[in-house]
């Protein structure tokens, strides 16, 4: 099979939202702190009716009757999510609920976890099942979901939820550029969920920044690596038309462009340009240590970097800014915003790709967009999608209510024995919500 890559998207987020300005008043936070200072612009959360298994539910659903999708013809299924709820029993078998029905029960897959990486996990062995010999060729389904709630204190802004559903096959609109992987893994602590009686993780703020800034360039590295080995030439931001970063925050976003900025000046000075390359000369000598903690360089670099951040960069963060962190589902936003925003004049374009997971997972890879075939073309990927009235149809929450909603969670989290307080007056029609949690730990769902 050639081009094997994403041949049809669907995105989900829940309708309830608080705006991050009014959140940042209420924490007692300076003013600007969550909308410049992180860069986030609004955050969606799960009520007790959504979770990530509902969610799914949702996306995959919506998926296959937007794009008129046989169920039989699915032959893979994977599901990339940190968030946790039966343990053993893995969201994909829930999911399986849609596929029996239809008399389908021979679908390979399971879920993949590890932090916000287990979306791309997941996708590689979609994409690598169908290059391979075990392919029946029926297509591969990939779901990346997650809740992401903070306690209390400066991470809980950084929170978000989604699920994003990528069909996967051959002749695709979204092609994989294989050959130029470039793959950081290594030990750190730097956010993982340890207390299994809580949904929030423990975090090290500052290590995890740092992390994924490390898993950055050690992954650009590599995918230049290759390519030079491959085409025989230096690779440079010049060669991708866009660039989609795992987005935690925009703010870290802003700083990881300026940084591959930064790399491809040391690697190849005069692919910067002579002007750029005087302003950044002085931070040349700085050793990797120094080069991280330097918030002259970080400063400098960023200013630099703009014009390209803005052509580059800035038309993947349209969904990210808007729902906030999705964990595994958030690089997936970052790809669905350019297609959303870029869709009539995608044709040949390069999209460089960037997954971070803590604990840690990274890699960097490359799609190509090619015309496709109807119904598996990027514009009616972006009908399909249709993200601008998704966003438009969300009910805001005041921050006080906001917070009274997680701490209802919190009772929730690894309970049993309860239904639903909310109302379903917010979800919109075809969403599956969550009605009861029986003795046994059992969850019952129905569609809105
Ligand atoms: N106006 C404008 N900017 C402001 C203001 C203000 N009033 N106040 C603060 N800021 C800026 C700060 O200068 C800083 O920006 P800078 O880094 O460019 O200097 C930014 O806002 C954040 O403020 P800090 O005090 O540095 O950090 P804070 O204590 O708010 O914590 C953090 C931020 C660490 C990201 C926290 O939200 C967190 O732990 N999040 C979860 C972990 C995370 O997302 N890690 C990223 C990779 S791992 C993953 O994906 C989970």
């Amino acid at each position: 099979p050639k081009n094997v890559g994403i041949l049809a998207m669907e995105v989900y987020f829940p309708t309830t939202c608080v705006q991050q300005g009014a959140l940042e008043t209420f924490d007692g936070a300076s003013k600007g702190k969550y909308t410049i200072g992180l860069g986030q612009d609004c955050m969606t959360f799960c009520t007790d009716l959504e979770d990530v298994i509902s969610m799914s539910l949702t996306v995959v659903t919506s998926l296959l009757e937007k794009y008129a999708i046989d169920p039989m013809q699915i032959g893979r299924l994977e599901v990339g999510s940190e968030t946790v709820i039966d343990k053993s029993k893995s969201i994909k078998t829930w999911l399986m609920w849609i596929f029996e029905k239809c008399g389908n029960t021979e679908i390979e897959g399971v879920d993949s976890t590890n932090a916000c990486y287990g979306g791309t996990a997941a996708l590689f062995n979609c994409v690598n099942w169908v290059e391979s010999s075990s392919w029946d060729g029926r297509y591969g389904l990939v779901v990346s979901t997650d809740s992401a709630v903070y306690a209390e204190g400066p991470a809980r802004p950084t929170g978000g939820a989604a699920a994003i559903a990528m069909l996967i096959g051959p002749n695709a609109p979204i092609a994989f550029e294989n050959k130029y992987r470039g793959t950081h893994m290594a030990h750190a602590y730097d956010f993982y969920k340890p207390d299994l009686a809580s949904e929030y993780p423990v975090v090290d703020g500052k290590l995890s920044q740092n992390c994924y800034l490390m898993a950055l360039d050690s992954c650009y590295n590599r995918f230049c690596n290759k390519f030079k080995k491959r085409d025989g030439r230096q690779f440079s931001l010049l060669d991708a038309d866009y660039v989609a970063l795992h987005s935690p925050y925009n703010k870290l976003v802003q700083k990881s462009f300026a940084r591959l900025f930064f790399n491809d000046f040391l690697r190849h000075a005069s692919s910067v340009g002579s002007n750029i390359q005087e302003k950044l000369e002085p931070y040349a000598g700085l050793s990797e240590e120094e080069s991280y903690s330097s918030r002259e360089l970080e400063k400098v670099s960023q200013q630099v970097a703009k014009p390209l951040y803005d052509a580059k960069v800035q038309p993947s963060t349209f969904l990210p800014k808007q729902v906030g962190n999705m964990y595994t589902a958030s690089l997936y936003a970052a790809l669905a915003s350019i297609i959303h925003n870029k869709h009539g004049s995608l044709k040949g374009q390069r999209v460089l790709m960037f997954s971070y997971g803590s604990g840690l997972a990274s890699t960097m890879f490359s799609l190509k967009i090619r015309e496709g075939q109807h119904p598996f073309t990027v514009s009616n990927i972006a009908e399909v999608m249709n993200l601008q009235s998704k966003l438009d149809s969300r009910h805001e929450f005041a921050p006080e209510d906001f917070v009274d909603n997680l701490k209802l969670m919190e009772t929730r989290y690894g309970a049993k024995d309860f239904v639903s307080y909310s109302q379903h007056d917010f979800l919109r029609p075809g969403t599956f919500y969550l009605t009861k949690v029986d003795s046994m730990y059992r969850r019952f769902y129905a569609q809105k």
